[in-house]
């Protein structure tokens, strides 16, 4: 009889959500969907909410589709709360996109002075919500998706009270559902040892069959074939094929930003020119999507979803809540606190590894260490997020000043201060701490 809470109901990706409880619903009974928005939100709110009722009704269940405004309400006795919203919408993603590249530096939604900006207006929100959940659903999972989301968790797990929290994303699963296919495989047939942050974890080993196979991975990648390592949100410009065999583990999407920079910077800007940034190109999807979801007739999430980057999204919060629900103890990829699984990582933040899923949450397996190659840039990847985490709850200048020039991808202090800048005047609106 769960009830579960979904922050941000008005996402495209909702049908999905729901799509995943239909198929489930023999062992992962739910009574109660409420869907939470803001009223900026309620026209997509409601849209996304009648398809899910559309979509209840004709698979014939008895999952019960709440449509509200008021999160408090939708908050008591929740089971689950998943948390999927986007604070100033696809019009902020959009100038988090363009502000850096017209100092000559990445723009984007996680990474870079957008990722910090991202957080900035993301982490007051999420801890109004923790604070909320203590008095309202002190049992329930926290599962949250919404970005960034690795910045996000370490907020959580520094400023909350709260435990039951994980922090999700789908790069990991479909790295494993696209690495099946590329050897046209079941993906149940591979496993993956995934460890480091969020956007910024790497596939340590990968296994077909508890068989080692990670040399051929790599030289599968080395030879061009990428399809196992890309997302339908990110450039793919390919590999350098000595570095990706001396590096030996899988790099995620997101580590183009890092190796990649200058390549990745040249066709950002051409692509701002040419389509405009990612997030105006999804807000042409989006619009699309959304006069599908119109339509009285449609009673299923449409394929045109598969064109965002966040495909498997819901099988990975299902399968989590399932898990949990169960204890059923399989193997997982989530943002927990490290407490020990990483020894470079401080104990108390938070990292993307696997984890043995139980009842009393998912369990960190220890890696030993990340590669001495990577090592640094995690730690100081992690050390931005920290900071940048205590700039968003303290709304100090300096301290978000700091975040932003020790990123990796600003290349000076005064790059730093000018885009910092623009950006919390761009911004005001979402960043009342400031
Ligand atoms: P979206 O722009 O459709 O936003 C979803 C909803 O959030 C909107 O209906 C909006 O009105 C609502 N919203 C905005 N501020 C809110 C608030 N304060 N409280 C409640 N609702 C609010 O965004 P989307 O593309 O569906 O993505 C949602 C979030 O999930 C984003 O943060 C995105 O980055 C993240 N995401 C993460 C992953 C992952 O791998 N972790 C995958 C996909 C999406
Ligand atoms: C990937 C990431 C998500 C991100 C999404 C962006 O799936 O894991 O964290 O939100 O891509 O996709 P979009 O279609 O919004 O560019
Ligand atoms: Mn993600
Ligand atoms: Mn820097």
């Amino acid at each position: 009889r769960l009830k579960i809470v979904a922050i941000g109901g008005g996402s495209s990706y909702t049908p999905e959500l729901v799509e995943g409880f239909i198929k489930r619903y023999d062992h992962l009974p739910v009574r109660e969907l409420w869907l939470v928005d803001i009223p900026e939100g309620e026209e997509k709110l409601n849209i996304v909410g009648n398809l899910a009722k559309r979509m209840v009704n004709k698979a014939g269940l008895p999952i019960r589709i709440h449509l509200t405004l008021d999160r408090q309400q939708a908050l008591q006795g929740a089971d689950f709360v998943i948390t999927q919203f986007r604070v100033g919408g696809l019009r902020a993603r959009a100038l988090d996109e363009k502000i850096p590249l017209r100092y000559g530096v990445i723009g984007q939604e996680t990474n870079g002075p957008g990722g910090l900006f991202k957080g900035l207006r993301t982490i007051p929100v999420i801890l109004d919500i923790c604070k909320e959940m203590e008095t309202l659903c002190p049992d329930a999972w926290l599962i949250n998706f919404t970005n960034p989301a690795g910045m996000v968790t370490e907020a959580i797990l520094r400023y909350s009270p709260l435990t039951k929290v994980a922090g999700l994303c789908n790069i990991p699963v479909g790295m494993k559902m696209s690495v099946a296919q590329m050897l046209q495989v079941e993906p149940e047939r591979i496993h993956i040892d995934f460890a480091g942050l969020n956007h910024m974890v790497f596939g340590l080993n990968v296994y077909l069959d508890g068989q080692n196979i990670t040399g051929q991975i790599i030289d599968r990648i080395a030879q061009g074939d990428t399809s196992g390592i890309r997302a339908k949100n990110i450039i793919d410009l390919g590999w350098e094929k000595e570095f990706i065999k001396a590096l030996g583990i899988l790099p995620c999407p997101y580590h183009r930003y890092y190796f990649q920079t200058e390549k990745m910077l040249a066709e950002e800007q051409e692509q701002a020119r040419k389509t405009g940034t990612r997030a105006e190109v999804v807000q042409k999807v989006e619009a699309e999507l959304f006069e599908k979801y119109k339509d009285p007739k449609l009673a299923a999430k449409p394929p045109e979803l598969e064109q965002r980057g966040g495909a498997y999204y819901s099988d990975a919060a299902c399968n989590l809540i399932d898990s949990i629900y169960h204890d059923r103890k399989d193997i997982q990829t989530v943002n927990v606190k490290n407490q020990g699984a990483i020894a470079s990582i401080p104990h108390d933040s938070a990292v993307e590894i696997n984890c043995v899923i139980t009842a009393s949450g998912p369990k960190p397996i220890a890696i030993g260490d990340l590669p001495i190659p990577v090592r640094g840039l995690v730690q100081q990847i992690k050390s931005f997020e920290r900071v940048a985490a205590e700039a968003a709850v303290t709304g100090n200048y300096h301290t978000a000043l700091l975040a932003m020039t020790i990123n990796p991808l600003v290349p000076s202090d005064s790059a730093a201060k000018k885009i910092l800048d623009e950006m919390l005047k761009a911004h005001q609106k979402y960043l009342p701490q400031f």
